[in-house]
């Protein structure tokens, strides 16, 4: 490894990836689903909830948090018209892939009928991808459901798998030939968790019955989806987007402890894995956080490094992680969001530096990872959070939707160029 004075290049393999990541709901605009429902209804409390729900230093710093438009989507970033602009700055970035989601409510804004000039508009998102020489990575299922299935019980549905993977196939049949990279899923745990064990998301159950057969459902869709992706040809290169958290225990010695990672690190993580053992050609790893498990209680956050949502730094897990991965799987790995919510840009640029110093590690010692994919390329629509966290590479002013590359962006910038990061 050259070293130049204090300074240490660390350098990454040929042909690695460099990429930012999106999803449909997060920055369009103008979607109608269950989510953009949900949101009209919930935006009240929502933002009356938020006095209990963060911290003093939080609230202050981001009052938008009590205004109920915080937690509409809206017209978002308006990146459906505007989507040629942000892929100029992926671009100017240096990024040779991009990642988006295709919205299905866009696609099948009723049971069974298709609408090809949506589909016309992706195709011509993903050309403009390609023409700016960035591989596309498409997520074909980002959280959000067309009305007519969410009115019937959505995934619960006994047919969602087949509905899923009817969607699917219509997607790949008709951008197929300017897209390899599939990815069914994205974050099934997250849904698991979110929506149906805390209930904090549409549809908002809390049914450990329901999470078990949402987990039966969802499983079954990828798996119906990759066959039929693959019917159309074998060239596409499938997986699902994992949210794969580092679990450790919190007393080092403690058998107890120990245990509950090994259970959580089972459901949290690679239970995912079992029921679609063939079903993938590569493993869509994003990671956000490590969670210290001290029996009985969840979670112990020291509170040493934080983001703007109160989450913990924690570069080393993605290495842990990694070697993880590779001792149980042999597929190649794409990390395919990696992010922090940092409104003012001060922790970014260490962010990705560390984490990448970590993956390189990884990587040295022979784990298959072929990209690194941050989160966001823009600031966006956080969910039941709404838009006060910023998660963006690029800083979007929503009132005039004004772009602003910040200055973490442009290091970023310097590592894809140079496939190499300096420390
Ligand atoms: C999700 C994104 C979300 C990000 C930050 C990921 O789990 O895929 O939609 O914005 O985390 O919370």
């Amino acid at each position: 490894m050259p070293m130049e004075g204090k300074e240490r290049k660390i350098e990454f393999p040929k042909g690695f990836l460099w990429g930012a990541a999106t999803s449909a709901h997060q920055v369009e605009g103008g979607n109608v689903n269950d989510w953009s429902e949900w949101e009209k209804k919930n935006a009240e409390h929502l933002a009356s909830e938020a006095k209990n729900k963060w911290q003093e230093w939080q609230q202050e710093k981001f009052p938008e948090m009590f205004d109920p438009q915080n937690y509409v989507s809206g017209r978002a970033c308006d990146h459906y018209n505007r989507y040629e602009e942000d892929l100029d700055i992926a671009k100017s970035l240096g990024l040779n892939a991009f990642r988006i989601s295709i919205e299905w409510s866009r696609i099948e804004p009723e049971e069974g009928k298709f609408d090809e000039r949506e589909i016309e508009h992706y195709r011509k998102v993903i050309q403009a991808i390609r023409e700016r020489g960035m591989e596309p990575f498409v997520c074909l299922w980002h959280y959000t459901l067309p009305l007519w299935l969410a009115e019937k019980k959505g995934i619960l549905n006994k047919r969602f798998p087949e509905y899923f993977a009817r969607y699917s196939r219509y997607i790949v049949k008709n951008l197929g030939d300017i897209c390899k990279f599939w990815v069914t899923l994205n974050e099934p745990s997250v849904v698991i968790s979110h929506s149906y064990i805390e209930g904090i998301r549409p549809p908002e159950k809390k049914n450990l019955w329901l999470a078990w057969r949402v987990y039966k459902k969802m499983m079954g869709a990828h798996n119906l989806s990759y066959r039929y992706i693959k019917e159309i040809s074998e060239k596409n290169q499938i997986g699902f987007a994992n949210h794969i958290k580092y679990f450790e225990p919190y007393g080092r010695n403690s058998t107890l402890d120990s245990l509950v990672v090994r259970v959580a690190g089972y459901f949290g993580n690679w239970i995912f894995y079992g029921l679609s053992k063939n079903k993938n050609d590569f493993i869509a790893l994003q990671y956000y956080f490590r969670f210290r498990l001290k029996f009985p209680r969840r979670m112990i956050n020291e509170n040493k490094e934080l983001t703007d949502l109160g989450w913990e730094v924690f570069p080393k897990g993605i290495y842990y992680l990694l070697k993880e991965i590779n001792k149980r799987y042999s597929f190649p790995i794409y990390i395919l969001e990696n992010g922090l919510a940092d409104a003012k840009d001060k922790k970014r640029e260490k962010f990705i530096k560390d984490h990448l110093r970590w993956i390189h590690k990884a990587i040295q010692e022979g784990v298959d990872v072929r990209g690194y994919f941050h989160w966001s390329l823009l600031d966006n629509f956080e969910w039941d959070k709404g838009f006060w966290p910023r998660f963006g590479l690029v800083e979007m002013d929503y009132k005039t939707l004004e772009r602003k590359i910040r200055p973490s962006a442009w290091e970023y910038a310097k590592i894809c160029k140079e496939n190499a990061v300096n420390l």
